[in-house]
């Protein structure tokens, strides 16, 4: 049976001294300190200056940002540098029962607000927030290393998803079902059933470190636009890009207390929420934290994304620079902190050398550093998940798998790692490194690699490379994952696509139109008639 470990955790982290550009900001003291200092906080200037108070971000509740009462915060470690970069407020349980009162009443009036005005402030929001991407980017960048341009492209993208959201969610939204009732046997025609979406109430949205504003909005959206309150709790690592994607909504006007964000420690206020009864929807992305999550829910819709151990099953007769080209962007692009990166190479024997060495050539070109430079690989979120790496990465060394490149760890930062001849009993064959590391399995036949992809707790996403689209849709169909991608990497975008994972990858579809489908409830009205509705005339 296979075993899947604990995904890393997302926090923490110890101090060590980076050899990179940034080295220089270490130790600096005065002059040198306050200089750190506006860096660090030049995001939260002009139109963010309300959202932080001294050096802590504030919380945002019934329209405005406001302290903690507990006077305590949590503090964010940039991963680059392994120093605090922000601090938030931590969150009392009090503070959110108050947030889940005051959603809960401004639902009520969101969902009589006409669907064309929840629209219209929709596009307002994502044109406040495409306009701020820079800040935004700055915060992804400090918050988890997320390489500068791919930074920016997560709140461009963000934003047009909101756009595309609330365009969709007028044109679903807005249709029902008409029902007659003498297609079922035994009825005449005397009941017209009437079918539309209504919201479900109050969604709570936790997103994970990777994607704290794609993700984000990726369920604000949805949820708004059905006539839904949102609760949103960022992920600690990502919280501060969050809260600046939260005052974007802010500006465009939202009624106050239909958006909330909390911020704090999980221990102190997870389980609080998640277990809330005003809660009526979850929709969470992350870690194994889901399952229980979703034992302790009660009786409400849960959508939940829970990671993936993406297979890309290689066929002889593959385009080898396509593949090799998708493998390195698919498995390194932010440092394999990807749910949907490629994270296990299933290669036939016969054409194993020649992909390795296109790969090796590929990876050999990849740059290494801080995210400030743009780098394609930068430091994992913490240092508990570069350790995590490294024990996968340990273990396939010592069972004899083939290491392509040197193992190279700075701090957080790990050196992208083609691991060849890995075999099913190394745990990296298996488990998730959400890091740079990739393995290569060599496969004698095509069941072998369906073998190995359906022997897996995960059924997110897969890929098959063949010149052979008949090959390929059967491979598909025999791949247990929620999606697979004939001839290129797994990804989740185009954002509307349907996102779904089998087995311990998830629960309900994501994409847009199937969050907001998700997010209603179907309601009927029913007309009945006195005698059936054909026997006049
Ligand atoms: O949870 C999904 C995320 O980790 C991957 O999204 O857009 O990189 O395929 P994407």
């Amino acid at each position: 049976m296979v075993q899947i470990q604990p995904s890393p955790q997302r926090t923490g982290g110890d101090q060590f001294t980076i050899k990179w550009p940034s080295r220089k900001f270490s130790g600096l003291r005065g002059k040198g300190k306050s200089l750190i200092w506006s860096l660090a906080m030049a995001g939260s200037t002009g139109v963010f200056a309300e959202i932080i108070d001294g050096d802590v971000f504030k919380y945002y509740a019934d329209g405005e940002w406001k302290k903690s009462s507990s006077g305590k915060s949590v503090a964010i470690i940039n991963p680059t540098t392994r120093k605090t970069q922000y601090k938030v407020q931590a969150c009392t349980q009090e503070e959110v029962n108050k947030v889940m009162e005051i959603a809960k009443s401004a639902q009520k009036l969101w969902a009589k607000t006409p669907l064309w005005k929840r629209a219209e402030l929709l596009h307002k929001a994502a044109a406040i927030l495409k306009e701020h991407k820079a800040p935004i980017a700055e915060c992804l960048v400090k918050e988890i290393a997320k390489p500068a341009k791919d930074a920016v492209t997560e709140v461009v993208r963000s934003g047009d998803l909101v756009s595309y959201c609330a365009e969709e969610g007028v044109r679903i939204l807005g249709e029902g079902k008409f029902l007659v009732s003498d297609s079922f046997p035994g009825n005449e025609r005397t009941k017209y059933c009437l079918t539309s979406k209504i919201p479900l109430g109050v969604v709570l949205a936790i997103p994970p470190f990777n994607y704290p504003v794609n993700l984000a909005v990726s369920k604000i959206a949805p949820a708004l636009i059905a006539g839904n309150s949102l609760v949103l709790k960022p992920p600690t690592q990502g919280a501060v890009a969050a809260l600046h994607m939260v005052h974007c909504f802010h500006l465009a006007g939202f009624p106050k207390g239909l958006i909330s964000c909390v911020t704090g420690k999980g221990s102190e206020i997870g389980d609080f929420l998640t277990m809330h009864p005003a809660v009526n929807c979850i929709s969470f992305t992350g870690g194994d934290t889901g399952i229980a999550i979703s034992k302790k829910a009660g009786m409400i819709p849960l959508q939940m994304e829970l990671g993936g151990k993406d297979a890309c099953i290689v066929l002889e007769d593959a385009d080898l620079d396509l593949v090799a080209a998708n493998i390195v962007k698919g498995g390194f692009s932010y440092s394999g902190q990807r749910c949907t990166a490629v994270k296990v190479v299933l290669v036939m024997e016969s054409i194993a050398d020649t992909l390795v060495g296109k790969v090796k050539a590929k990876v050999a070109k990849l740059t290494v550093g801080p995210p400030e430079n743009d780098c394609d690989i930068t430091p994992v979120v913490s240092e508990s998940s570069a350790n995590f790496i490294e024990g996968l990465v340990m273990d396939a060394k010592q069972k004899g798998a083939t290491f392509c490149q040197e193992y190279k760890r700075e701090g957080n930062l790990i050196w992208p790692l083609l691991l060849d001849n890995v075999r099913p009993d190394m745990r990296i064959a298996w488990e998730e490194p959400f890091g740079p590391v990739l393995p290569v399995i060599r496969i004698s036949s095509v069941e072998e690699g369906i073998h190995h992809c359906n022997a897996s707790n995960f059924g997110l996403q897969g890929c098959v490379f063949t010149a052979d689209i008949n090959k390929a849709m059967l491979i598909s169909d025999a791949m247990e994952t929620g999606t697979v991608q004939i001839n290129s990497a797994p990804a989740r975008g185009p954002d509307h696509f349907p996102f779904q994972g089998l087995k311990d990858s998830g629960i309900g579809s994501q994409g847009i139109t199937n969050s907001i489908t998700m997010m209603t409830k179907i309601k009927s009205t029913v007309i009945n008639l006195p005698t059936p509705s054909y026997t006049m005339g």
